[in-house]
This record gives structure tokens, C-alpha cells and sequence, in this order.
């Protein structure tokens, strides 16, 4: 039996703005395994963006699904918001406190990386409060970034088409700052310098706002939403100096790039910085099961006294969801066994390389660019301008990618591969081969 349009259409999606082409009855996606996806009509395509970059052991692992099984039957729900906890939980705050880099020690659970995001910032505002500096409240964060889709998320979001529609509810107190973008902004200078300019920038925004009054400056290692923009290393620890001279906390969002996606555990560490609060989400459980956390440098933790019986931030109803955790632990033991860490920095290099020496000349192609398994081709007008080429025209890749069997996220100017982290060497050798493929053909149409 296979799935009506009928019924597809009561489903509040936004597949029309990459697959228009496409019927609702084709796009109903069936099974998974590993790196690949079939659709109900039997079409088998490489998942090439790992859902939406959140499967990063692969579909289809069977010691979740049990872990998840079991876990349901002995215990499917009790709350931790009036001081029970339960062992998946605790278990997994714990293993995460060994993963993380520095102190970042405790963990508070909830749902989505919005969510996790709001828990950074809450937390973050509870911790100035507790301070005695009632008054630091305001978030600074970059253009470009995204951070999530709830009103608070909204606040600090960087993409203008995104939040304009909620601007009339937001509060003042979250300025942006431009974020370091090597290919757009280096110019005929080094990365150090654009780093250097960038945070000095952010530096004078905190000293304009006044920093008695900022709370945080939350920030993506890489801005994913934005157009997979790569900071050069060395800006994390340059945003942590002006942190940590101005008295203001810095929330790291690894929603995407936590869990081994950029070829480390977390991509703070690629830069040895230490945030003061992580956001984490999607890979945490590789998406079995929802699940997300705020982790908390434990001298942050400290500042709430045990003793305290007065609430601070409060979790929801499924914060540390026991089935939840008890997926995340699969997950996380998987990530261990199949050294799907390693296997990110090796596969993300071959995919890197193999993109460049594919189409890196090619007269569309500005920057082709990679952390790990988070690698894009930022597409540029044929005629040597260096200019944006036209979202419309990159959007085609989606489809030509499609064609080719592959599922690719071309958004903006960018065309974006986040596979699952368990993804072969012949695996990578056949996506860069169909993103080839797909490039040349645009390229083709664009200046015939
Ligand atoms: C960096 C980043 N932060 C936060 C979020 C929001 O996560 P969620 O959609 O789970 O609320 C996303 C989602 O893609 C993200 O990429």
C-alpha cells in the first residue's frame, strides 16, 4: 500500500521550495540504510545530506532501535523536572561530560536544537542574575547565523527572510556582528587579518551595547544555515579573548557540527577553545529519537547553590527523556565502535579533494570548501565577476543531483554535502562523481 497525496497534503510542508518538480506521491520516503534512502516508489537515492545533516551513524541501525525498544518497555516517561532523574539520563550526562572539551560538565536536556539554544541563553541570563548583574541580558550573535525556529531563536537568527516576519515581537538587545568569511571578505589580505578586523568588530559592539548589560554572544563554529561558511581557525579563541576580557559568556551552537560532523568530537576543538555553554542536538541521537542539550561549564553550574530551592531555568515536560537518552547512549557507542570520528576527518578530506580536482576550475565554481563531512561548492555568474550566482539556477542542482541519485541541499549559492559520518570511500568517489556531474550540466546550460 502506498501513501495518498490525499493524505501527504494534510502535512504542513515545506518541500516546494526544493523539489517543485517533484509529485507529493514521489517524495515519500520509505526505508533507510546506511548512507541511503528509498523512496515508496522504489527509487534508491544516497542520502547525501544525512536527512538534514542529523543521521550520523547511518539509517537503519538496529542497536538503537533496541536500545530504544527496551528502554520503552522498562521505563518510556518520567519527568526530571521535580528532582527524579533516571539512568539513561544520568548515564548520558555523564558520558557526554567526558566527550566535551574543558569543564563543560553538565548537561540539561531538551527536545530540539532550538530548544537547547533557548536553554543556553536562559541558563546564560540565570547565571548573571545569580551574579548579582541583574542587568547583562542582551545576546549578540552573527549575520548568517541560524540558531533555530522559536521566538527566542529568532531574536539571534542572522538570515533577514527568516526572522523579518517576527521582527515587531522581538525585544532590542540582540545585535549581529559580521562573522569571518574567508571567500567573500579575505580579499588581498590573510585570514588573520579578516579574524583580527572581525573581532574587533564584535569587541566594539559588546563596548557600544555596554557590557554590563550583555548576557552572551552565541555563535556557529561553522554557519551552516548561512551557506556552510567555514571562520578561519583562530576565530573561536579570538570571540573567546574578547569574551573573557569583557565579561560576557560565549555559547557555542554545535546543533550541526557537534558529534563528529566536522571530523572532531566537537568543532570548538579544532580551534582548543572551551565555550561556556554548548548547544547540541541532532547527531546527539542521530535522530532515532529527538533530543537535545544545554552543557554548562561547571563553574557555571556551581553558581547554583545545591541548597537553592527556588527555581532557575526551567526544562520542559520531556527534558532527559529516558527513551531519548537510552538512543543517544546507542548512538554514542556506535559513534565509539565504528570510530565514525576518524572516519569524518578521513571521508570528509577524500570529499573534499575529490570535489576540488572534479570541479574546482570549473568557471561557476568561486570556493569549494570542507570541515570534516560538512563540505559545499559556493557557485559564482560564469562571467568572472565572482558574483552570487542566482539561487534559482543553483536550486536546478537539487534536481540534476536527484536525477543522478543523490540527495543534495542546493540553497542560496551554495550547494551543501553532509552525508552520514559512516559513509564508504567508494560511497564518497560516487556523491563527488553525481555533484560533478550535476555541476557540468549547469555549468553547460548557463553558457551554451
Ligand atoms: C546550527 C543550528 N542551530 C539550531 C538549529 C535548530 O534545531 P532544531 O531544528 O532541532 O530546533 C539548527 C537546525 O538546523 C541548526 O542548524
Amino acid at each position: 500500500m502506498t501513501t495518498s497525496g490525499e493524505a501527504i497534503r494534510h502535512l504542513w510542508t515545506h518541500k516546494t521550495q526544493d523539489h517543485p518538480w517533484l509529485s507529493d506521491e514521489e517524495l515519500v520516503i520509505d526505508r533507510a540504510e546506511g548512507v541511503w534512502v528509498w523512496t515508496e516508489q522504489g527509487k534508491k537515492l544516497m542520502d547525501a545530506f544525512a536527512g538534514l545533516a542529523v543521521v550520523n551513524v547511518g539509517h537503519g541501525r538496529r542497536e538503537i532501535a533496541e536500545a530504544i525498544a527496551e528502554q520503552t518497555v522498562r521505563l518510556a516517561y518520567y519527568p526530571t523536572t521535580r528532582q527524579f532523574s533516571n539512568r539513561p539520563a544520568a548515564e548520558l550526562a555523564a558520558k557526554l561530560a567526558t566527550l566535551t572539551p574543558g569543564d563543560l560538565d553538565i548537561s540539561m536536556f531538551a527536545v530540539s536544537g532550538s530548544e537547547a539554544n533557548e536553554r543556553s541563553m536562559q541558563i546564560a541570563r540565570h547565571y548573571w542574575l545569580t551574579r548579582g548583574k541583574p542587568d547583562k541580558h542582551k545576546v549578540i550573535a552573527l549575520e548568517g547565523g541560524y540558531h533555530g525556529a522559536t521566538m527566542g531563536t529568532y531574536a539571534v537568527c542572522g538570515l533577514p527572510k527568516l526572522a523579518a516576519p517576527y521582527a515587531a515581537l522581538q525585544v532590542p538587545g540582540f545585535t549581529k556582528v559580521t562573522a569571518p568569511y574567508p571567500f567573500r571578505d579575505r580579499g588581498t589580505g590573510t585570514d588573520e587579518a579578516l579574524v583580527e578586523r572581525r573581532a574587533r568588530e564584535l569587541r566594539e559592539a559588546i563596548l557600544r551595547e555596554g557590557p554590563d548589560t550583555v548576557s552572551a554572544v552565541i555563535l556557529e563554529p561553522v554557519l551552516s544555515s548561512g551557506g556552510f561558511i567555514m571562520p578561519p581557525l583562530g576565530w573561536l579563541g579570538a570571540v573567546r579573548a574578547v569574551c573573557d576580557e569583557l565579561d560576557v559568556l560565549m555559547i557555542a551552537d554545535e546543533v550541526i557540527t557537534g558529534f563528529g560532523r566536522t571530523g572532531r568530537w566537537f568543532a570548538c576543538e579544532h580551534d582548543g577553545v572551551v565555550p561556556d555553554l554548548m548547544s547540541v542536538a541532532k547527531g546527539i541521537t542521530s535522530g532515532y529519537v529527538p533530543l537535545s542539550a544545554s552543557i554548562a561549564r561547571r563553574r557555571l553550574a556551581e553558581a547554583f547553590p545545591d541548597d537553592a530551592t527556588q527555581e532557575n531555568v526551567h526544562p520542559n515536560t520531556y527534558a532527559a527523556h529516558p527513551v531519548a537518552c537510552a538512543a543517544a547512549l546507542a548512538n554514542l557507542r556506535i559513534m565509539e565502535q565504528d570510530h565514525l570520528v576518524e572516519n569524518a576527518a578521513a571521508m570528509g578530506a577524500r570529499l573534499l579533494d575529490g570535489l576540488e580536482g572534479a570541479v574546482g576550475g570549473r568557471r561557476i565554481v568561486g570556493e569549494v570548501r570542507g570541515r570534516g563531512l560538512m563540505v559545499c561548492a559556493e557557485l559564482v555568474e560564469p562571467n568572472g565577476s565572482g558574483r552570487p550566482l542566482d539561487s534559482a539556477q543553483v536550486s536546478t542542482l537539487d534536481r540534476k543531483a536527484w536525477e543522478r541519485g543523490a540527495i543534495v541541499y542546493a540553497r542560496g549559492n551554495v550547494v551543501r554535502l553532509a552525508p552520514p559520518l559512516c559513509i564508504t570511500r567508494d560511497e564518497v568517489d560516487a556523491l563527488v562523481d553525481i555533484v560533478a556531474a550535476s555541476i557540468g550540466e549547469l555549468e553547460t546550460e548557463l553558457t551554451r
